[in-house]
């Protein structure tokens, strides 16, 4: 159904994230009557623009964007665009300043408001005070106000903390939406649903028959234009407590009493709060130098993450991190999770492998138990979506030979249906009140406290750092890592 009235504040709406995932997927939502016909976007920045030009620069993208799409890629509904710039209009403003939100506070009105901060997070606290003097963060006769945040929150467990405490001067926690958008993915979603909706998986989803687990999220692309907020954050802090664990707790959580927002957070918090904080030895730190995509004439060069723009000569930064973390608790005891993300690798991934116990024994002479193919379930998140098994099986001819094999789920080929841009979930979920798929002040808090360690280390220059080039699998000292326990990461080709 569609979501209630209201009107949708985008602070910094005139940036990137606007223009390349909220407007289409808020065009998505209305493609599918989940927008309101009574829907005003009210876009707040400080450049000089009229309505017009900021509609049209949507259009722009938003043809890109249709075409881009999956397997049923449509034109664009003239209709249904219409419809939603019609609402549409500019505010220019300084965040800092009060004249802003009362400018801002006539266009509301009485309406239902979702707040969105789609600008640099050193204004995440400064937007909501003002929120909070200057009344719109008020909800009174049965109107909501709510406020979305994306990442960095924080950039440490202190800085978190404190940026918690904050908007708490101002909103009730039931108002506050914290982004992660790995939750806005359908396969991420889906980890839930093939977990707790089906009855062969969870009965295997424990250490008597799981011997570890792999979180891998590798990225092609370098750092591209964004050195300068990269320099100050790295890839443990962009990519760790917030996205991967999201990845580790779905995998990890006991399911929840239901799908209350509640319920199944707290059973996120539970078991973040048993991840015990990485220990340095139990981690790789990596930098990209010169490489290039494949070999020989086709071979792509790549530059070093030093000779990348706005980065420093003798960069410190991490642009790949492996670890290996411990889920202490009753399911999980001794099964380690390892994590790994890079930037320019040789493959874009994203997978959930969980890797389960040899069989006991071998019966079969010309395959010893080491042979055999282990029995692994891969969750895939991007850029193919689905799921594999990995299992041993006969490989046809008159010796009993055992060779692995695949049996595969692919999600756009089952459902024929291509890819959304993951914000439409979130966005109809904060329209309608559904925290589920939001972080938590203290799920936030929980990814902090299991890194920081490293970011401590880092801050007193005490993280080893190594390099691998790019366009490879990354670091050596990863797979020393695993190996060290007689393990190996899945390969990236
Ligand atoms: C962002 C990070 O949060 O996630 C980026 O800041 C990263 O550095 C991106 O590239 C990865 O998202 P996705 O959806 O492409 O896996």
């Amino acid at each position: 159904a569609a979501a209630p009235p209201g009107a949708f504040v985008i602070f910094g709406g005139g940036g990137d994230l606007t223009k390349r995932l909220l407007m289409p997927a808020i065009y998505n939502l209305a493609c599918n009557g989940l927008i309101n016909e009574d829907f005003r976007i009210i876009v707040v920045d400080w450049a000089e623009m009229t309505d017009e030009g900021l509609i049209q620069q949507f259009r722009d993208f938003i043809g890109d964007f249709v075409s881009k799409r999956g397997t049923n890629a449509t034109e664009l509904r003239q209709d249904v665009w219409d419809r939603l710039t019609a609402n549409i209009s500019y505010l220019r403003g300084s965040f800092e300043e009060d004249s802003t939100y009362e400018a801002l506070k006539e266009k509301v009105e009485a309406r239902n408001a979702v707040f969105y901060l789609a600008v640099a997070a050193k204004f995440f606290g400064t937007i909501v005070d003002h929120l909070g003097t200057s009344g719109l963060a008020k909800e009174e006769d049965g109107v909501y106000r709510r406020v979305i945040i994306e990442k960095p929150f924080g950039s440490d467990l202190e800085s978190a903390r404190a940026l918690n405490a904050r908007l708490l001067h101002s909103l009730d926690e039931s108002q506050i939406y914290r982004i992660d958008h790995y939750l806005g993915k359908e396969t991420v979603q889906n980890i839930m649903a093939l977990r707790f909706s089906n009855g062969i998986f969870e009965p295997l989803w424990n250490r008597q028959n799981i011997d570890h687990v792999q979180i891998t999220a590798a990225e092609t692309v370098g750092v591209e234009k964004r050195g300068r907020f990269y320099e100050g954050t790295g890839a443990i802090r962009d990519m760790v407590p917030n996205h991967l664990m999201q990845l580790l707790t779905m995998t990890a959580m006991e399911a929840p009493a239901s799908f209350d927002a509640d319920a199944v957070r707290d059973e996120k918090a539970k078991v973040l709060s048993v991840i015990q904080p990485v220990k340095l030895s139990n981690m790789v730190r990596g930098q990209y130098v010169s490489g290039s995509f494949g070999v020989g004439e086709e071979a792509e060069a790549l530059r070093g993450y030093r000779e990348e723009k706005d980065i420093a000569l003798g960069s410190q930064t991490e642009t790949y991190v492996a670890m290996k973390l411990a889920v202490d608790n009753w399911r999980w005891a001794g099964v380690p999770f390892y994590l790994r993300t890079g930037k320019r690798l040789r493959t874009r991934r994203t997978e959930i492998a969980i890797h389960f116990k040899q069989a006991p024994f071998a019966l079969f002479r010309d395959t010893p138990v080491e042979k055999l193919t282990p029995n692994i379930l891969v969750l895939h998140i991007q850029p193919t979506e689905g799921v594999t098994l990995q299992f041993s099986a006969k490989v046809p001819g008159p010796s009993v030979k055992l060779g692995g094999v695949r049996m595969k789920f692919d999600y756009a080929e089952w459902f024929n249906d291509g890819p959304t841009t993951g914000y439409e979930t979130l966005i109809y979920d904060c329209l309608i009140g559904d925290q589920t798929l939001f972080q938590r002040a203290d799920t936030i808090e929980g990814g902090w406290r299991v890194v920081q360690p490293a970011l401590d280390a880092e801050a007193s220059d005490t993280a080893p750092l190594c390099f691998y080039p790019a366009g490879l699998d990354g670091p050596r000292e990863a797979d020393e890592l695993l190996a060290r326990s007689g393990r190996r990461w899945l390969a990236l080709e």
